[in-house]
């Protein structure tokens, strides 16, 4: 965990506005959150509070690692889409040890553990992150496949999620955001490259 910490601690000196640890995906941290992956026997496996322990003990040195108003959320896949697997009630009671160690936000996202079943649609992570958003303090950013202003502006207003990420839109539309401002009828004072910029797509 030390290496986290002292990652966030260069993510400060770079100048940053704030980290994310990553807990999603199968990456690491998720590894040992969920019991399909965690086959522990030792501190950090077995029970649900030991394989809660790395990604506890993670954010904990992350936030002293870094000035106590600097932004620090987590990353966390809310569902393996497994039986027998991190499930939505595991990731709420993890954000809520997130929230208590003085994360301010949390980034909604699911599977990436192991192949599964999941059932791609519109905005399909999002009642997770509602869920989420309900019960907990933080921040809550939902994600996937949230392809457009006026279905972000939806998950804005339905309350369920505090900031929208975009993925692939914005790898197929770099200019996504001044796209959906102008979608929105946001004015704003500054346009890419020209004035007539955007009226152009
Ligand atoms: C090419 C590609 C690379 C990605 N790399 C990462 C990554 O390194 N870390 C991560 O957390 N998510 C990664 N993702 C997942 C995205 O952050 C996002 O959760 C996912 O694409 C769903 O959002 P979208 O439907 O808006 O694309 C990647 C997605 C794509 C398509």
């Amino acid at each position: 965990m030390q290496a986290f910490a002292s990652a966030a601690a260069r993510a400060v000196l770079a100048g940053v506005d704030g980290v994310m640890i990553h807990a999603a995906h199968g990456y690491l941290i998720h590894e040992f959150l969920s019991p399909l992956s965690n086959q522990r026997t030792d501190a950090y496996g077995g029970s649900f509070d030991k394989r809660l322990r790395f990604a506890v003990e993670v954010m904990a040195a992350v936030k002293q690692a870094v000035p106590a108003d600097f932004p620090v959320g987590i990353r966390v896949s809310a569902t393996d889409w497994l039986d027998g697997g991190w499930q939505l009630q595991d990731t709420l009671e993890l954000l809520r040890r997130a929230e208590a160690l003085g994360l301010s936000f949390a980034d909604i996202s699911t599977g990436g553990l192991l192949p599964c079943p999941i059932k791609v649609a519109p905005g399909y992570q999002l009642p997770f992150a509602a869920q989420a958003k309900q019960q907990l303090g933080l921040k809550i950013l939902g994600v996937g496949l949230i392809t457009n202003a006026f279905q972000a502006e939806t998950a804005l207003q339905l309350e369920a999620c505090d900031f929208v990420d975009i993925g692939r839109a914005v790898l197929s539309d770099p200019l996504f955001g001044w796209h959906a401002a102008r979608d929105l009828g946001v004015e704003l004072n500054q346009v890419p490259f020209s004035k007539s910029f955007a009226c152009t797509r």
